[in-house]
């Protein structure tokens, strides 16, 4: 059983912060951090580290941090062989500010994965149309993520697209022929223009989407668990607590635990589930991919908290 994610690789320069500087003011923060991220291989890395078998289609860049991702993505048992590198640009990277509350403001710079196109696509096709699942986000050009959903489509394999960063320019129809669309509440917030501050607002704001003709739609709601409605059910998977240090790449921790589960299951439920411990556990530890647990890690999370 095999995960396919097209997507983004970054290089995340996490700093923690007890404040932001202002425009022309110096200030020191207390730590700091560098690490492998990017919403697309963050998914990839954490279906891999569960056992998956993922295979990754996305571009580096050629400077001092492309070979240091194509290593990280074989360290981690993920197929490389169409992680490609584009000559005269930058990998992307992602300046991450994380403060004492856990909560993270991100920038990314996209750089090569601007250059991941439709004909990396074809490239993969013999390789890619026997997978399980593709999962999509939004760190590579649009039309290449509508190229990946019309491949999807005609190989009759399920897609979950998250629609991460967020944007309008999002072609509904598109996301409609996607088995999954998962995005977080601010993500939600964007995409239909209306508040989600209480529970009530999300299951409203998710039921236009729904209206729109989107088939499942699961919002990942941090703290509050997630909530993962259809035409006709709406279920809310509790959050499991847990002492909060560093949020970032906790959604993608979600998704690609959330793809595993479902291709070995079969069953959106139990990936719901293990996809929301395992989010949990993803935030007690620094960085993205770097605080994804193992199997092994894991499983004795679950034993340990009675889950
Ligand atoms: O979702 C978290 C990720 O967003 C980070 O790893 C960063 O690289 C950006 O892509
Ligand atoms: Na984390």
């Amino acid at each position: 059983m095999k995960i396919a994610v097209i997507g983004s690789n970054m290089v995340d320069l996490v700093t923690y912060v007890n404040d932001m500087p202002k425009w022309g003011e110096t200030l020191e923060a207390p730590s700091f951090s560098i690490g492998c991220g990017g919403k697309g291989a963050n998914q990839a890395i954490a279906a891999a580290k569960l056992g998956a078998d993922v295979m990754m289609i996305s571009k580096v860049g050629d400077d001092l941090f492309a070979d240091n991702t194509i290593a990280n993505f074989s360290n981690f048992g993920v197929n490389n062989k169409y992680v490609k590198k584009v000559t005269g640009c930058s990998s992307g990277v992602a300046p991450i500010f994380v403060d004492q509350s856990a909560q993270n403001q991100i920038l990314i710079i996209k750089g090569a994965n601007n250059f991941l196109v439709s004909t990396d696509i074809d490239e993969a096709e013999t390789d890619l149309k026997n997978c399980d699942v593709i999962v999509l986000q939004l760190e590579i050009p649009l039309n290449t993520v509508y190229y990946a959903i019309d491949f999807a489509n005609k190989y009759n394999i399920p897609v979950i697209l998250n629609p991460a960063p967020a944007t309008t320019d999002l072609n509904i129809e598109y996301a409609c022929r996607c088995d999954f669309f998962m995005p977080n509440e601010s993500e939600l917030a964007i995409l239909t223009n209306l508040p989600v501050s209480t529970l009530e607002e999300i299951e409203y704001a998710a039921n236009v989407l729904l209206q729109k003709g989107l088939k499942n739609i699961v919002v990942t709601l941090g703290s509050r668990g997630a909530l993962w409605m259809t035409k006709d059910t709406k279920i809310h998977i509790p959050p499991t607590k847990v002492d909060a240090i560093d949020s970032s790449g906790a959604g993608d921790a979600f998704i690609g635990c959330f793809s595993h589960y479902l291709v070995k299951s079969g069953d959106v439920l139990t990936a719901l589930k293990q996809a929301s411990i395992f989010a949990a556990y993803s935030v007690t530890g620094r960085g993205t991919q770097s605080s994804y647990p193992d199997i092994e890690q894991f499983e004795n999370f679950k034993t340990s908290h009675n889950l």
